[in-house]
C-alpha cells in the first residue's frame, strides 16, 4: 500500500496550484457577484492542459492519469467552486461519457474540442421538472423518423446551459420499456428547435450557469444516438458514477478552503486579550475538521484510484460524495461561526464558500440518493 502521490502527480498539482492562484482565485468573488463565467478561463485551462486532464492525447487530452484530474478539481474548488463546477461537468462527466460510449466518429468529432483542442463546453441533460432524483421518469421523447430522431421536451437545472456547445440529452424512445426505453443523444446548441430557457439565479456556484433546455421538434441525426438504443439510463448512471467522484473532490476542496479561512482568521482575531485560536473551544473544532478532511481525502482518492485502475467504484464514489460533500457544509458552517459577524459579510471568502458548499450534497445525486446507491450494493 502506498499513500504517496507520485512525483509527477505532485509536480502537476504544483502547476495547477500556481495556475489557480494566478488565473482563478483573483476572479472568484467578482464572478460570484456578477454570475458571469469568464470564458477566457476555459481558454487558459486549455492552454495549460488542465481542460484535458485524465484523457489520452489522441483525443485532445493531456495524457495525465485520473487522480491528477481529481487533484485539479480539488485545487480549483479551493479557490472557486463555480469554476470547478463548469470544469467537472465538462471534463469529468460529458467528455468521459462520450469517450466511453461514443463511436470512433463521435469521439473524434466531439471530444478533442471539449478537451485541450478547443474551447467548447459540454453539458449533461438528464434532469427534468418531474425527473429529479427519480431520473428514470423521463418525459422528453425521441421519435424515430427514419433519417433522424425528433426530440421534444424540457430539461431543467442543467449545468453549463448558457455556455455549452455539446449536450448529452436523455430521452424516452420507448415508454413501454421503462428504464430500458431511455436513450442518449448528442445535441448541438445550434440545432433547430433547441433553445436555452430560464437561467436560474442561485444561492451558490453563481458563476456557473444553471438553466432550462427546451427541445421543440429538434431533428437529431441518427448518427448522434449515443450508445445503443435503450442504453441511455445505463449511460447516465455510469457517467454519474464518475461525476460523483468529481463532486466529492469539489466537496473536499471546499472543506479545505473553509478550514484554511478559519485558521487564518482565528489566529489573527484577538478577543479578551488573545487570538481566539488560543481557546480550546476553537482548537477542538479545528482539530475535528482537520481529521474529518483527512478521512474525506482518503475516500475521494480511493474512489479515484479504483476508477483509474479499472476496478468497480460505484459504491466508493457514492461514499466519497456522501461524506466529502456533507463535510464541506459542516466545515463551512463551523468556519463561518468562528468568524462571528465577519463571516456573514461578503468581505470574507467564507460567506461564499458556505453558499457554494451547499450544492455539493444536492447535484449529481443528493446525499439521500448516495445512501440508496451504497445500501443497494451492500445489501444485494
Ligand atoms: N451503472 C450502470 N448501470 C446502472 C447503474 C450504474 N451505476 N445504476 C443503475 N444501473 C442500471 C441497473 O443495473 C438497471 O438495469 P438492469 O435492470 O439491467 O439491471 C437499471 O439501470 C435501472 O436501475 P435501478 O432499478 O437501480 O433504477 P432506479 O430507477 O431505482 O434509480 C437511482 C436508481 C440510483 C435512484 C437513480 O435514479 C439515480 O441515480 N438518481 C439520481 C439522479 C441524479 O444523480 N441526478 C443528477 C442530475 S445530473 C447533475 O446534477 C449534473 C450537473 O449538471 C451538475
Amino acid at each position: 500500500m502506498n499513500f504517496e502521490l507520485t512525483r509527477e502527480q505532485k509536480l502537476t498539482r504544483q502547476m495547477i496550484r500556481e495556475f489557480v492562484n494566478k488565473e482563478i482565485k483573483p476572479l472568484a468573488a467578482e464572478i460570484d457577484k456578477t454570475e458571469k463565467f469568464p470564458l477566457e478561463t476555459i481558454d487558459k485551462m486549455r492552454k495549460s492542459g488542465i481542460k484535458g486532464m485524465s484523457y489520452p492525447t489522441e483525443y485532445g487530452g493531456s495524457g495525465s492519469d485520473y487522480i491528477t484530474y481529481v487533484l485539479a478539481v480539488e485545487e480549483i474548488s479551493k479557490a472557486c467552486a463555480s469554476t470547478a463546477c463548469v470544469y467537472a461537468v465538462n471534463t469529468g462527466l460529458v467528455a468521459s461519457i462520450l469517450l466511453k460510449f461514443g463511436t470512433e466518429q463521435q469521439k473524434k468529432k466531439y471530444v478533442p474540442e471539449l478537451l485541450n483542442k478547443g474551447n467548447k463546453i459540454g453539458a449533461f441533460a438528464l434532469t427534468e421538472p418531474n425527473a429529479g432524483s427519480d431520473a428514470s421518469a423521463q418525459q422528453t421523447t425521441a421519435v424515430d423518423k427514419g433519417d433522424y430522431y425528433l426530440l421534444n421536451g424540457t430539461k431543467t437545472f442543467i449545468t453549463n446551459a448558457e455556455y455549452a456547445d455539446t449536450f448529452i440529452v436523455m430521452a424516452m424512445t420507448d415508454k413501454s420499456k421503462g428504464v430500458k426505453g431511455i436513450s442518449a443523444f448528442i445535441v448541438e446548441k445550434d440545432m433547430e428547435g433547441f433553445e436555452i430557457g430560464k437561467i436560474e439565479e442561485k444561492c451558490g456556484v453563481r458563476a456557473s450557469s444553471t438553466g432550462e433546455l427546451i427541445l421543440s421538434n429538434v431533428k437529431v441525426p441518427k448518427e448522434n444516438l449515443l450508445g445503443n438504443l435503450g442504453e441511455g439510463f445505463k449511460i447516465a448512471m455510469t457517467g454519474l458514477d464518475g461525476g460523483r467522484i468529481s463532486i466529492a473532490a469539489q466537496g473536499l476542496g471546499l472543506a479545505e478552503a473553509a478550514l484554511h479561512e478559519a485558521i487564518e482568521y482565528t489566529k489573527k482575531r484577538k478577543q479578551f486579550g488573545k487570538p481566539i485560536s488560543m481557546n480550546q473551544g476553537i482548537q477542538w473544532e479545528i482539530a475535528e475538521c482537520a481529521t474529518k478532511i483527512e478521512a474525506a481525502r482518503g475516500l475521494v482518492y480511493k474512489a479515484a484510484w479504483l476508477k483509474q485502475e479499472g476496478f468497480p467504484f460505484s459504491k466508493e464514489a457514492a461514499m466519497a460524495k456522501l461524506y466529502a460533500t456533507e463535510l464541506a457544509m459542516e466545515v463551512a458552517n463551523k468556519a463561518l461561526q468562528m468568524h462571528g459577524g465577519y463571516g456573514y459579510i461578503k468581505e470574507y471568502p467564507i460567506e461564499r464558500i458556505f453558499r457554494d458548499a451547499k450544492i455539493t450534497s444536492i447535484y449529481e445525486g443528493t446525499s439521500e440518493i448516495q445512501k440508496i446507491v451504497i445500501a443497494r450494493q451492500i445489501l444485494k
